[in-house]
């Protein structure tokens, strides 16, 4: 648990970083915090000083604290502005090429020998000595492992949200989790509003099922805007919205508590379902992680109207295709689904991961990679200064492995794709995260990876075939 004047700190920091405290705004006085939330002195004046050291807030002689700009950093882009209305979708094939390169997140693939977590490794090999042969011969029982979905309760509890083991359902990843909630929640024809831009695998899930999607204008810095969303919902029949509060791809963005709050009460209020993906929530580079939606909707009644999704994926390894799933009132369909959808999943993985988080490993190492992710997003924003002084904006992400940048309408990425791929450059062209031949001129540029010499001649070379083609 981290000290007050942390969670003061982080809890001011979200406020800035979702634009709740407004560049200029003040900041309530030190008496004022005290009082409300019944804190010494000291720790106010402690998160205040972090703060400041931070380059968040300056304090004025006499006036108080204010929220200040961070120095130099690109404008943030504007709200999206797709169109809002309910359409089949055809997603884009673009994918499976970048998929074939196994690419998405890293601008020069390298499969020499990386760090890897040496104590996920031996956990690995001692599930695989510790098999007794059953495994072989049976299936893991349907919700998955008791010891892992233990394990995941706590998992739960960093995000706020207070679930017990049987709640939750292990799944193959967190692309299944959310297929598992769009099959239990939808009908072939129904409609699902999602983030544009948004996630590209929602839209190949939304495509593949026969679902309508309606893409809502979304915030690079703040997300989905909960006054379109209203729009869209009062309008049109929909049964679910998905919606990833922190840290979304491809922008970063963060959803404020009072928007959490007004989706919630709108999707009690017109029963749509909200299914949370969260597979970026752990990679905060703060201290701690935002809450989830699913933690506010339990605390304003309302968690029957959502189900959330994740997985390890992002935060530990894409390779153990191990997520999971908290189904809520659709817990018995999703059984059922998962049985469909996967039959099981690998005892052995699950087993390994058990140990891992028992051994308290987790958490350490989660520590060193949002600071990694943290710096290597610095960096980006960096080069992306002194490589691409023509952008028009780009976003500022506070965790997650993803930014957006805004390139001049001219530039089309599709193009500048194709061109950096015969030079094994891979990137992620705007077009993918819309199903409306949207963003062409947008990038997702990821910091996942460190920024070594080959990757930086990379970024370096596609400011030159951007100004090339401008
Ligand atoms: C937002 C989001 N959700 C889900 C997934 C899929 O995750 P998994 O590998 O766990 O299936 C991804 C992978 O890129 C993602 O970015």
């Amino acid at each position: 648990m981290a000290f007050l004047y942390e969670q003061l700190e982080q809890q001011l920091r979200e406020q800035i970083e979702s634009g709740q405290l407004a560049y200029g705004s003040r900041l309530p006085s030190v008496r004022e915090v005290c009082t409300e939330q019944g804190l010494s002195k000291s720790t106010v004046l402690n998160a205040y000083a972090r703060l400041e050291a931070a380059g968040l807030i300056r304090a004025r002689a006499k006036s108080g604290y204010f929220v200040c700009q961070e120095s130099h950093e690109p404008a943030v882009t504007r709200p999206s502005q797709p169109d809002m209305e309910p359409a089949y979708i055809s997603a884009d094939s673009l994918l499976l090429d970048i998929m074939q390169q196994s690419a998405a997140f890293d601008i020069r693939p390298d499969f020499t020998p990386t760090q890897y977590s040496e104590p996920l490794r031996r956990c690995l090999a001692r599930a695989a000595r510790s098999q007794r042969g059953e495994e072989q011969h049976y299936y893991d029982e349907p919700a998955g492992l008791l010891g892992l979905r233990q394990q995941l309760v706590r998992r739960c509890a960093e995000g706020g949200s207070h679930v017990d083991a049987e709640d939750i359902i292990v799944t193959g990843g967190c692309q299944h989790s959310l297929l598992l909630a769009l099959m239990a929640v939808t009908r072939p024809g129904d409609t699902v509003a999602v983030e544009s831009p948004g996630f590209y695998g929602v839209l190949q899930l939304i495509e593949a099922l026969g679902l309508k999607a309606v893409e809502v204008p979304s915030s690079p810095a703040t997300g989905i805007s909960p006054d379109a969303l209203e729009m869209a919902i009062r309008h049109w029949q929909i049964k679910a919205a998905v919606l990833m509060p922190s840290f979304a791809t491809p922008t970063g963005a963060c959803m404020p508590e009072q928007h959490k709050k007004k989706i919630l009460s709108l999707a009690r209020e017109q029963d749509v379902v909200l299914i949370e993906d969260d597979i970026y929530g752990d990679l905060a580079f703060g201290l701690q992680r935002p809450r989830t939606l699913y933690s506010y909707a339990q605390e304003m009644a309302a968690a029957d109207q959502m189900i959330l999704c994740s997985s390890f994926s992002k935060s530990l390894s894409r390779d153990l295709r191990i997520g999971w799933i908290v189904p809520g009132r659709f817990h018995a369909r999703i059984t059922k689904l998962k049985l469909v959808t996967q039959l099981a999943c690998s005892r052995t993985t699950q087993t390994a991961l058990q140990m891992f988080f028992e051994e308290g490993s987790f958490d350490r190492y989660l520590r060193q990679k949002r600071q990694q992710l943290s710096d290597q997003c610095r960096q980006l924003q960096q080069l992306i200064r002194d490589f691409f002084p023509q952008a028009l904006s780009c976003s500022q992400p506070k965790g997650g492995l993803a930014l957006w940048l805004e390139l001049p309408e001219t530039i089309d990425t599709v193009a500048l794709y194709n061109l950096a791929r015969k030079e094994a450059i891979s990137l992620t062209p705007g077009r993918l995260f819309t199903s409306q031949q949207r963003y062409n001129n947008c990038l997702r540029l990821s910091f996942a990876q460190p920024w070594n010499e080959d990757r930086v001649a990379a970024l370096k070379r596609v400011a030159e075939l951007v100004n090339n083609s401008s």
